[in-house]
């Protein structure tokens, strides 16, 4: 039996995690039944026939394993094993590398790589790393998660290489948003696979990577501690639907640099549970720009802290700068800094919004989670002129606390029209003087 620290918010991916960790278990455990010496070198089924023995000088080339990378054939089995023999591998001097070479294309499945591993280690992705294509060649009970690593401390993704969710076909299902016949939406499950997971694990650093289409979000890290991302690009089309760049929850200390999302949905979302982020020269385009949240849904408590966006570009978004809260649930979102952002025809470019609510059928509460010392400046650039491009819609019983607003210039991005600024109950102060002024955020602390 395998014991996971759970908690009930988590119960429902540890679940469904627990499922297909069994399963990975076994499919390694039928290795030792392969019998398959002569493809590969550097593998053998030791005599304890618990683990390999790995032989290699430190780079784990998936060829060596039989992956064959033409685009056509299943590697999974050879991702697998090449996985076995770098996580193992304990090397005193540099870190073991599970290469995938420049020049191929290598189908995986769905797939779990799991750790702790010996040794800090390298994904080196120079080639091309591919799902089977669509729905059809996925399995009906497993169309959550692509590629997850879970519970891998000190580990390095990096390369020239691309990694192709070929999302299409997911994003075109009748059950997408207006994707059904006559551009209605159908009911019913529509699960599709997130491309890379990352879960409870420690110590990462994603760099260079590109990342296109991807069924469902992109990265998603949940329980995580010190994850580095830079230098790496997300795309995927303005119209694909829910395909987040980068989702944390339940992760900390996390830096976020020098990268490039343009996509569907959410740049950067920020779920509950995390502190310390820190994000910088980020470019956003298209999408919904850069969120916190949404929190508080089903009364759950939510807390968020320290979080920074700076040296960054919003272009083309729904919205800039995001928190969002539902009615009801409690904690609170505090200190946050957004500065020098150039907003470049956003709709939304600053705000919060309290009520949040995608279904339309939410009713007003007395909880909410605080909003409070939340700083805006040097944020500068262009709205589209459909709602006020500042906006702080906070709840009647829980007012926004603290909002500080330096430097803050925003104009139409066409016409004459400016708009107003919005407030509901929000508390703080305009440190100089803005466009739109904000003279309807209400004195004191509170
Ligand atoms: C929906 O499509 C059907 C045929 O597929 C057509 O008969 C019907 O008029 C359409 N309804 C609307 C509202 O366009
Ligand atoms: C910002 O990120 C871009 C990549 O999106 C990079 O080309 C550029 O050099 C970075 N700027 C700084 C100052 O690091
Ligand atoms: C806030 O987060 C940054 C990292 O983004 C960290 O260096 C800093 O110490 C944190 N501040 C506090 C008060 O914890
Ligand atoms: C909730 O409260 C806000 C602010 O008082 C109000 O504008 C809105 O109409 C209310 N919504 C409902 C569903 O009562």
């Amino acid at each position: 039996m395998i014991y996971f620290p759970i908690s009930i918010p988590f119960w429902a991916s540890c679940l469904c995690f627990y499922i297909c960790y069994t399963q990975a278990k076994l499919h390694h455990h039928n290795h030792h039944h392969d019998h398959d010496h002569h493809e590969n070198k550097q593998m053998h089924p030791s005599a304890s026939n618990t683990h390999y023995t790995c032989y290699g000088d430190g780079i784990f080339d998936v060829r060596e394993f039989g992956a064959i990378g033409d685009g056509v054939e299943d590697d999974t089995n050879a991702f697998k094993k090449a996985w076995d023999c770098v996580c193992q591998s304990q090397s005193q001097t540099q870190s073991p590398i599970l290469w995938v070479p420049h020049g191929y294309s290598f189908i995986i499945q769905s797939t779990i790589f799991t750790g702790p591993c010996q040794s800090p280690l390298i994904f080196q992705v120079d080639g091309t790393l591919m799902p089977p294509d669509g729905p059809k060649s996925w399995p009906k009970n497993n169309r959550h998660k692509w590629l997850v690593f879970y519970r891998i401390n000190h580990m390095t993704i990096k390369g020239r290489g691309l990694i192709d969710g070929r999302g299409q076909q997911w994003w075109n299902l009748p059950c997408k948003p207006h994707r059904g016949p006559n551009e209605s939406t159908l009911p019913g499950p529509c699960d599709s696979p997130i491309a890379i997971r990352f879960l409870m694990c420690t110590n990462l650093k994603l760099q260079e990577l590109k990342i296109k289409d991807s069924p469902h979000f992109n990265l998603r890290f949940d329980r995580c501690v010190r994850v580095r991302i830079e230098s790496i690009s997300i795309t995927a089309p303005a119209s694909s639907p829910n395909t987040d760049g980068i989702h944390i929850e339940n992760t900390n200390d996390v830096q976020i640099y020098d990268s490039f999302i343009s996509n569907g949905d959410d740049c950067v979302s920020i779920g509950s549970g995390c502190y310390d982020v820190d994000i910088k020269n980020i470019t956003c385009v298209h999408g919904h720009g850069i969120s916190i949240g949404s929190l508080g849904n089903h009364n759950s408590q939510a807390w968020v802290s320290n979080i920074t966006v700076s040296d960054s570009t919003i272009r083309h978004t729904k919205n800039g700068v995001r928190i969002k809260t539902w009615q009801g649930g409690y904690g609170a979102v505090n200190r946050v800094k957004y500065e020098n952002i150039l907003i470049e025809n956003v709709r939304n470019p600053i705000i919060i919004d309290q009520f949040y609510c995608s279904t339309k059928q939410c009713s007003n509460q007395t909880s909410a989670v605080l909003v409070s010392d939340i700083e805006y400046r040097n944020i500068r650039g262009t709205y589209n002129v459909r709602s006020p491009p500042v906006h702080f819609g906070c709840s009647d019983s829980v007012p926004c606390r603290k909002i500080t607003l330096s430097e803050v210039e925003l104009w139409p991005v066409e016409g004459r029209m400016a708009l107003d600024a919005f407030c509901w109950n929000a508390y703080g102060e305009m440190e100089t003087m803005t466009v739109p002024p904000v003279y309807c955020l209400l004195d004191g602390t509170r």
